[in-house]
Order: structure tokens, then sequence, then C-alpha cells
């Protein structure tokens, strides 16, 4: 290829690798493969080789070029970059409003944007193309990071065209940040090196930004997000400066939302606070903006702030709490993974009860001991983590987190692999069987837990918010507000029927136990024949076996259950966490009692499990199977077998209705 072939080229490159650029980083979308993108790249790199008098400064390739500076150059804002008042909450926010109309003197509309967490750079382009960036600084003057800047692949090194002419000068401000994806990837890097992590992304924003070596800061993954078109382009509200910025080739914001009343704001708001912990950002609140330019400037500033705008921010996500206990997780996997639990504490805006602590290294790492006072922290709307321990309120008391020998479930051997930093429970069962448990615990006919299916008390056990079925009772909102499907609502709804779920009968508290050979039958019968919880805990083998139905291997099993101190204490901590078990109809007088019911067929009004309920209920008990002892064989739709036995037998045959009939006539015992 001849030079002159190459600078047209070159050109093309140029423009496809922008304009792929743009889908990627600003619209979300890039229409080819990514690979495409890169050998495109790769092209435009080698042409450069070539003829490298071909090489202009906005090419692609000139993210990352010169030399490692020794300082910054000190760079004077001709606009002052001024920062935000803040406010906490819609009272602050209503007295901002009432105060700007009032200088204003008219309705105003508000436009409303994500605070995104990072630093604030401002970036001149001159004769469009990219040209310097500087830091904040102290408002006046900042620091030269055009090369740091520059490695940013979401800032665009040529304006787009928009179809005026560019000023000679254009200023843009914007936010630098890192995504959480990117923050990840260097703190796992960090503790590759064994050096130190980054506490939170905008320190790690801001160092990167700050590093002399743009290569550096270009292995930092840093992107950016455009919110002040400073030059005059003919804008006139704040919302056209969104759409300018947008089309000169930035990423100008994914949530905006122009507002017309203080109503509207919060509910911008709160549906950023729900989406926070889904985007692949981090923002701190919201930004509210008087929309019309001319009366934001003539509001004015006062101190460093604009009086035009204003700082809505999310709820403290650190907070101080105490470490109560550090419970082990037992994962699909058999991993065994520590949970802290916490004294409940307010953390952005929910109480949560729980903190992850990974593994062993990372209590190791953090130096934490039960009973220490810890800092946690919700980034973005995951479940806590302990980010430091507070020695300095240390008792003298606080106990060291040992590893477990044994499976806290199972109790078989832990091991650890080597070269991992897990350990496992040697037990390939092990989760498997505490998950049915918890399922079987929750079910309709033991407590009964409404909207606490399988799928959540999967999610439940995954991030370690329980570990046994009685830690269901010390859920709080803020522990499931982080988990997939859960709104407000829900969470409350949930937390609703957990606690109306305490309160139960003895015959489902036994069932619910998950005692082996031990149905809904025969927990019926025991708490009929014993009456109370302390009876039967403290009943021989032989006083199990005159309970009706019960046989050697039954009552063997049922003492076992009783006598195991894990169990027990299983127990007693569904007692300390306020069950209530109500005691039993022990009389003999109730209205069916020695009646015994078979059900064949499908019902209509009630599930099967709900009839054979009532029927127990009601002192009858249910068989399986139809014999001369049966003495009501109810029949709905298709019935199997069961039914033409009962003819045969001369069994009493009544439909659904007449059972339905039967039981509106019954009279309740008080
Ligand atoms: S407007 C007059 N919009 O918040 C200052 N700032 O607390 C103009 N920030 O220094 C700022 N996202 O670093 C604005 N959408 C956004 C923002 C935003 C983050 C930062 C910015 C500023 C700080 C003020």
């Amino acid at each position: 290829m001849n030079k002159a072939e190459a600078k047209k080229r070159i050109e093309k490159l140029k423009q496809a690798i922008n304009k792929y650029s743009y889908e990627y980083h600003v619209l979300d979308k890039l229409s080819i493969p990514e690979s495409v993108w890169d050998s495109l790249k790769k092209e435009l790199a080698d042409l450069e080789r070539q003829f490298p008098d071909l090489i202009t400064p906005d090419s692609p390739t000139q993210r990352v070029s010169g030399q490692p500076l020794d300082k910054f150059v000190k760079v004077q804002h001709k606009t002052p970059m001024l920062s935000l008042n803040d406010a906490f909450g819609k009272d602050d926010v209503k007295d901002w409003m009432e105060r700007v109309e009032r200088l204003a003197k008219q309705k105003l509309s508000y436009f409303c944007e994500p605070k995104m967490d990072g630093l604030a750079i401002s970036i001149i382009y001159k004769n469009g193309l990219f040209y310097q960036a500087a830091t904040r600084g102290n408002g006046q003057i900042g620091e030269d990071v055009t090369l740091n800047v520059k490695t940013i692949e979401s800032v665009p090194l040529r304006l787009y065209d928009i179809g005026i002419d560019y000023p000679e000068e254009v200023e843009v401000r914007g936010e630098v940040y890192m995504t959480k994806q990117a923050f990840a990837e260097l703190n796992k890097k960090q503790r590759k090196k064994g050096e130190p992590e980054f506490a939170n992304p905008r320190n790690a924003a801001a160092g990167s930004i700050r590093q002399l070596d743009p290569r550096l800061a270009a292995e930092r993954n840093l992107s950016f997000m455009a919110y002040d078109l400073v030059t005059d382009l003919g804008q006139t509200t704040h919302q056209q400066v969104h759409q300018f910025l947008n089309k000169m080739g930035f990423r100008a914001g994914d949530y905006l939302q122009l507002c017309s009343d203080l109503d509207e704001i919060m509910s911008f708001f709160a549906k950023l606070e729900k989406l926070r912990g889904k985007l692949p950002y981090w923002i701190d609140g919201v930004v509210i903006t008087v929309n019309d330019l001319a009366v934001f400037k003539s509001l004015g500033v006062a101190g460093k702030a604009p009086r035009g705008a204003l700082a809505l921010k999310f709820p403290a996500e650190q907070a101080a709490t105490r470490v109560k206990d550090v419970i082990i997780q037992v994962g699909r996997t058999g991993v065994l993974t520590p949970v802290a639990v916490l004294e409940p504490v307010q953390l952005a805006g929910t109480v949560v009860s729980r903190a992850s602590l990974h593994n062993f290294d990372e209590i190791k790492r953090l130096g934490l001991k039960i009973g220490d006072t810890v800092i946690v922290q919700k980034a973005g709307d995951i479940i806590p983590d302990i980010v430091k321990v507070l020695p300095e309120l240390r008792t003298g008391e606080e106990k060291e987190v040992r590893v477990p020998r044994r499976c806290p479930i199972c109790r078989s051997p832990v091991v650890r692999p080597k070269g991992e930093v897990n350990y496992y429970c040697s037990n390939k069962n092990c989760f498997a069987i505490q998950r049915e448990h918890i399922y079987h615990f929750v079910s309709k006919p033991a407590f009964n837990i409404e909207g606490l299916g399988p799928k959540i008390v999967d999610q439940l056990l995954d991030e370690g918010l329980i570990k046994d079925a009685s830690q269901i009772f010390d859920l709080t909102e803020g522990d499931l507000l982080p988990l997939e499907r859960f709104a407000d609502k829900s969470a409350a709804n949930l937390i609703q029927s957990i606690q109306k779920s305490k309160r139960l009968p003895l015959s489902r508290f036994l069932y619910a136990l998950g005692i082996r050979h031990v149905g809904e039958q025969t927990a019926v019968a025991l708490a009929r024949h014993f009456g109370s919880l302390d009876k039967i805990m403290s009943a021989s083998i032989d006083q199990f076996k005159q309970v009706p139905d019960v046989g050697e291997v039954v009552a063997e099993s049922i003492y076992n259950y009783f006598h195991d101190p894990k169990n027990i204490k299983f127990i007693k901590s569904l007692l300390d966490k306020g069950v209530v078990i109500e005691s039993e109809k022990t009389s003999k007088n109730l209205p069916w009692q020695g009646k015994t019911f078979v059900f064949t067929g499908a019902l209509s009004h009630l599930t099967r499990s709900e009839a054979q309920q009532k029927v127990r209920e009601l002192g009858g008990s249910i068989a399986n199977s139809v014999s001369k002892k049966t003495d009501f064989v109810v029949v709905g739709d298709n019935p199997g077998s069961k039914y033409e036995k009962a003819k045969k037998l001369g069994i009493k045959i009544i439909s659904e209705n007449d059972f339905l009939q039967m039981l509106n006539q019954v009279d309740l015992p008080k």
C-alpha cells in the first residue's frame, strides 16, 4: 500500500473505530463483534507503524502516549469548578425548591440525574480535538491529567459533528469513575500483588487519575460520564446540555428525568435508589438542577455551590456495629463460609443483621474476633461486607473465630484441599439434606410460611442469611431487600408471614421438625396422645409405642431425635425466637374422634391436604387405603381403585359436597 492509499485507509479505519467506540461506550450497544473491532484497531496500528508521520493525536492508538510525568502541572480553570450543596431527604428538597422558586419568582422545572461516585474532571477541546484535562483541585486551580484522561475510552478524542461550527475552545465537565467490575478486578490484582486494596471506587478512580505513568492509568480501566457543557453552544436548558453532550460523543447519564414537582423528584430518587445495586457503577444520590439555564445562572452562587442545583444523597452506606457471632454456612458444593451475625444496624435505609466474611483468610486479614465492633459497608445493594475492625473498642472479652473441625450441619470432618482458601464438608450430601430440611420446615403442613418457597430458601442459604431453619426468624426486611425478586413490599410481606407463622399447633410443629418416620398423621397422633412438647421430649421408647400406629422403629426414631443435643438446641432456639406452640385439643370428645377417612380422586373446593387437615382438626384420622376399618371414603373426580374397593366392602361413600356439608354441621367443642 502506498502512502496515499494508507492515508485514505487510516481515515476510514479511524472513523469506523470511533463509531464502534461510541456504540460501545456511549450507547452500550456494539453492532459488531468485539473481535472485529479489535482487528480493525490492529490494522490501524500496523499501518501507523509503517507510516508514522500519518499518526494524528486523535487516533484511537494515541490514547496512551508520552512518557511518565514526574509531577502534575497546575491548570487554572477559566470558569471555577464548584461543588454542590447536599440534601438528605424530602424536607431539604422542599425547602430548597421553595427558596429558588421564591428567588426566581416563578414555578420551575427540575432536571434530575444520577450523582456518580467518582471525581470531577474538566476537559478542553480545541478545534474539536481533545486538548487538555484537569482535576477540580481547589475549584480555581486543578492538576493537568491530560494523558491519563486520554486513556479513558469513553472520552472522545474528537468531538462528533453535531451540525454546528464548534468554537475554538469547548469545555465539557463530568465524572471520572470506575465500574464495579473494573474496581473488583483492580482489587483482585492488588490482593495478588500483596498490596493494600482500595477502600472504595472513588479513591481508586482518584488514585488512578493521579498516576504519573499513563500506562498505569490505562490499566485501571476508568470511565467518564459527562454532565456539564460549560461552553455556550446555544443550549437553553440543562436537559439540552445532556442531549448535546450525548450527540458530541459522550456518555451523559443513563437515567435522566425532567420533573415538575417535589413528588416527581422524590419518585425518581426512589427509583434510582432501588436500581443502584443493579447498575454497573456506583451512584451516591441524585443531582437536581433548575432546568432553565438563564434562571440557573441568575440564581448565582452561594459560597462554593450554585444556588440552582442540589445533591440529594442516599442514606449512609457505612455504619458501626458489633459482631455477636460468626456462624458457618454450608454451600451447595460443601464449602464452609463464615458469616457474621450482627447487632442489627441501620444501613442505607434498612436494618441488616448479617455480613459476609467470604472465607477464613478474610477473618484473619481483618483480625476479626467475636464481640468486635466493626465498620460494615453496603456497596450498592449487595449483602454488607465488614470493612474494618475497630480494635480500640475491644473489652478483652472478644473470642477468636475458630475453623470448625466438623461440619456444623452433619458433623462430618472438614477438609481443606491443597492450595485452596476454602474449607469443605467432606459429606457430599450435606447441603442437600440441610436444604430439604428447610423446604420441609416452611411448607404448608409445617410452619406454613407464605411466600417462602424453595427458590427463596435457596437464595437465603446461598447468601449466608440463614444456616438452619430457626434463623428464618431472625431475618429483617433489610436482609431480604438485596435479594433478587425482592422489593419493599414483598420483603415486608415475607417478614410478616414469618412472624405470623410463629404460632402453630403442636402437631404441625412436630411435623416441621422432620423427624424420620414422622409424617403428618403420626405428628397428629403424637400431639393428641401427649398434649405438650415437654411430655414428648421426656417420653420413653415404650411410651411412644403406646401411640396408635407407632411401632418399635418409629418409637426409636422419635426417641433418638429428642435425645440428640443438636436437636434439643434447635428446638430451644425456636422457642427463644418466639415460636409459640398451641396446645393440641387432646379432648376425647372431638366430633370425628375415632373416624377414619380415605380420599380418592380430585377435589375441587379444597386441596387434598386441606381436606385432610380438617379431618385431623376434628379428631378424625386419614388412611391411605380402604379397609374394613374405614368409616368414610370421600370421592372426587376420576376416583381410583379405592372407590371400587369401598363399594365392594360396603363402606360409606360420600361426595366432596357431602363432606363439606358434614364439615359445616359439626359442633366444635369450645
Ligand atoms: S453537577 C456545580 N452532576 O458531585 C457543580 N455533579 O458534590 C456541578 N457529581 O464535584 C456538579 N455526578 O464531582 C453534577 N450528575 C452530576 C454529578 C456530579 C457526580 C459530583 C461532581 C461534583 C460533586 C459535587
